[in-house]
C-alpha cells in the first residue's frame, strides 16, 4: 500500500511542534509494518541543507498563481524514509520560520505558499501526476494541506484523502478574494465547502473534501463536536461524525529514551534511577539552580501560547517556591509571557531559570532532570511533552483535556486537575508535592509512568486499518 505523507513539518528537518514529531516518526512505524509511506514537504532552506542525496526528478504544473516548482527526491537523514521535496525557491527559501518572517510575523504570501504546497500534494495522488509512484491514499496533516482534498475532489480525482487535525485551533484563514489565487471555483466557497464566516479556511476545506478525518486522540475527537472546543467547526465535526476518529500519538522510543539519550549526562531506567539524579543535580549546575537533589523541580517545555495554559503556572509559582520548589522553562512564542517568566527568573535567582529560546539538547535535559512536569494546557489535542515525561521518570500535572486526559492516570502515573484554574492546578501541585515527600510512593510512581508502552506501533496499526477501510471496494 502507498501512502503520501503530506506535512509541514518534520523532524529532523523542520520542527516548530508536535507535527513535526509525529511526521517525523509515523512514517517510520508505517514502514514497519509493511507500508510504502512517503513523505512530502516543502523546500524550505532547512530541509535542503538537511538532506544529503537531493536530486530533480520532474517539474510540476499547474500549480497556483502559475507558480513554476521542481519535485526532488531524497531520504529522511536518519530514516530511511523516501521524502519528496517541493522546491519553489521564491515561496520556501526566505529566511525566517516556516510560518513567519525573523521578526515574527506571517509570511505575507501563506495563502499562495500553502496553497502551491496543497496543490502538489493534490498533483502527486492524481490520475495524471508526473511521478511513477503513485500513492493508494493521501494523507494530509493540518491547514498547510487543507485545500489538497479539496483540488482532488473538485478534480474528480478517485484517490482517497485524509485529513488529520494536529490542531483545531490553526486553520489557515484568508479573505475571500484569495479564492482567486489558490484557484477554486467559486461554488467552492459555500457553508458546503471551503467557506468559514465569510472567509475562505485551508482546514475546513480539508475538513469538507477528505474522505476521513482523524484527529490525535479520542477525547479531542470527542471535545472538538462541542461548541467549547470546536471552533465553530463543531457542526461540521458532528455531522462527519462516523467519519472522524482519535487515534494516539505515539512518541519515537529511539528518540527520547532516558537508557541511550545521548543529549544526557548520565544514563538511567526504571530499575536503575539513580542516573536521574545526577541529570538533575547537573541541570541545576547549567541553569544555575542552587543545587540539591531534594528539592523538588518542576519543568515545562512548550511553545508560549495561550493554548498550554502558562498563566496558570505563573499564578501558583510563588506557591511553589514557598513549598521550596524549583521551576525550570525552556520555551518561545508570545512576548507577554516570554517577558513574564524572565522577569520571574529574575525576582528569583537560583530558583527559576526561564530559558527564551529553542534548544532540543535543553529540552531532553530537562525532561530527564526535572521531578514534576508542568502541562496544565487549556486544550491539548495530544501532546508529547507529558509522553516524554513519563517515559523519563518526570511525574506530570496536567489538565483533564484531549490526549493529557487520555495518557495520563490520575494518582498512578501521575496528577490530572479538572477545572482550568490556578486554584485546582494548586490542589493538584499540593498533592505532588505530598506524594513527592513519600520516597517510596514517589518512586513508585515514576516507574508507574516508565512502564507505559506509548510506542508508534498501535497507532501505526491503527492508521493502516483506516487506510485498508479507503481502499475497501465500495
Ligand atoms: P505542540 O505541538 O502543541 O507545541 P506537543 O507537546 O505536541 O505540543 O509538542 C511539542 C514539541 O516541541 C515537543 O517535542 C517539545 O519538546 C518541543 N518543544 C516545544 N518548545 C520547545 C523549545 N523551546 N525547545 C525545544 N523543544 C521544544
Ligand atoms: C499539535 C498539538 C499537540 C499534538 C501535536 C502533534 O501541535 O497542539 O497537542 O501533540 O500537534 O499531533
Amino acid at each position: 500500500m502507498h501512502i503520501l505523507f503530506a506535512t509541514s513539518e518534520a523532524r529532523p528537518l523542520i520542527k516548530t511542534g508536535g507535527l513535526a514529531d509525529v511526521s517525523g516518526a509515523l512514517p517510520v512505524a508505517l514502514r514497519a509494518i509493511g507500508l510504502d509511506c512517503r513523505l512530502l514537504l516543502p523546500g524550505y532552506p532547512a530541509v535542503l541543507a538537511g538532506v544529503k542525496d537531493a536530486k530533480p526528478v520532474c517539474m510540476l504544473n499547474g500549480l497556483p498563481d502559475d507558480t513554476v516548482a521542481t519535485l526532488l527526491e531524497a531520504t529522511m537523514p536518519d530514516s530511511e524514509v523516501p521524502l519528496y521535496i517541493l522546491d519553489a525557491p521564491e515561496l520556501f527559501q526566505r529566511p525566517g520560520g516556516p510560518y513567519q518572517d525573523v521578526a515574527g510575523h506571517d509570511h505575507p504570501d501563506n495563502v499562495l505558499r500553502f496553497a502551491v504546497f496543497s496543490k502538489a500534494a493534490a498533483l502527486l495522488a492524481s490520475s495524471d501526476s508526473p511521478l511513477a509512484w503513485r500513492p493508494d491514499v493521501l494523507h494530509c496533516n493540518d491547514w498547510q494541506t487543507g485545500l489538497a482534498p479539496a483540488y482532488l475532489r473538485l478534480a474528480g480525482e478517485k484517490t482517497p484523502s485524509i485529513m488529520t487535525v494536529h490542531n483545531l485551533a490553526y486553520q489557515g484563514i484568508f479573505p475571500p478574494a484569495e479564492l482567486l489565487t489558490v484557484g477554486l471555483p467559486p461554488e467552492s466557497f459555500a457553508v458546503e465547502g471551503v467557506e468559514y464566516y465569510g472567509n475562505l479556511s485551508f482546514l475546513k476545506a480539508g475538513l469538507y473534501y477528505a474522505d476521513r478525518l482523524t484527529t490525535v486522540s479520542p477525547t479531542y475527537a470527542e471535545e472538538i463536536r462541542q461548541p467549547a472546543l470546536g471552533m465553530g467547526l463543531q457542526g461540521l465535526l458532528t455531522s462527519r461524525g462516523d467519519d472522524l476518529v482519535g487515534i494516539l500519538n505515539g512518541i519515537d522510543s529511539g528518540e527520547w529514551n532516558p537508557t541511550a539519550d545521548h543529549y544526557l549526562p548520565c544514563k538511567f531506567s526504571s530499575r536503575a534511577l539513580a542516573g536521574k539524579k545526577d541529570c538533575k543535580l547537573k541541570l541545576q549546575q547549567d541553569l544555575n539552580l542552587e543545587p540539591g537533589r531534594n528539592a523538588p523541580l518542576f519543568g515545562i517545555i512548550a511553545r508560549l501560547a495561550q493554548q498550554k495554559g502558562l498563566d496558570l503556572i505563573l499564578a501558583v509559582a510563588d506557591g511553589i517556591l514557598h513549598r521550596g520548589g524549583q521551576i525550570a522553562l525552556l520555551g518561545t512564542g508570545e512576548k507577554a509571557l516570554e517577558a513574564a517568566f524572565r522577569d520571574l527568573g529574575a525576582q528569583h535567582p537560583g530558583r527559576v531559570a526561564a530559558v527564551i529560546g529553542y534548544d532540543e539538547g535543553l529540552s531532553h535535559r530537562i525532561e530527564a532532570g526535572a521531578d514534576i512536569f508542568l502541562m496544565p494546557s487549556r486544550f491539548e489535542p495530544c501532546g508529547l511533552n507529558q509522553l516524554y515525561s513519563l517515559r523519563y521518570g518526570t511525574v506530570p500535572i496536567v489538565h483533564a483535556t484531549g490526549g493529557l486526559q487520555d495518557t495520563v492516570e490520575d494518582g498512578v502515573t501521575g496528577f490530572v486537575f479538572h477545572e482550568p484554574t490556578p486554584h485546582a492546578l494548586w490542589l493538584a501541585v499540593d498533592r505532588a508535592l505530598t506524594t513527592y515527600a513519600d520516597t517510596k510512593a514517589w518512586q513508585r510512581m515514576m516507574r508507574a509512568g516508565m512502564k507505559r508502552d506509548f510506542s508508534w506501533e498501535k497507532s501505526a496499526r491503527e492508521y493502516e486499518s483506516l487506510y485498508r477501510e479507503l481502499l475497501k471496494p465500495a
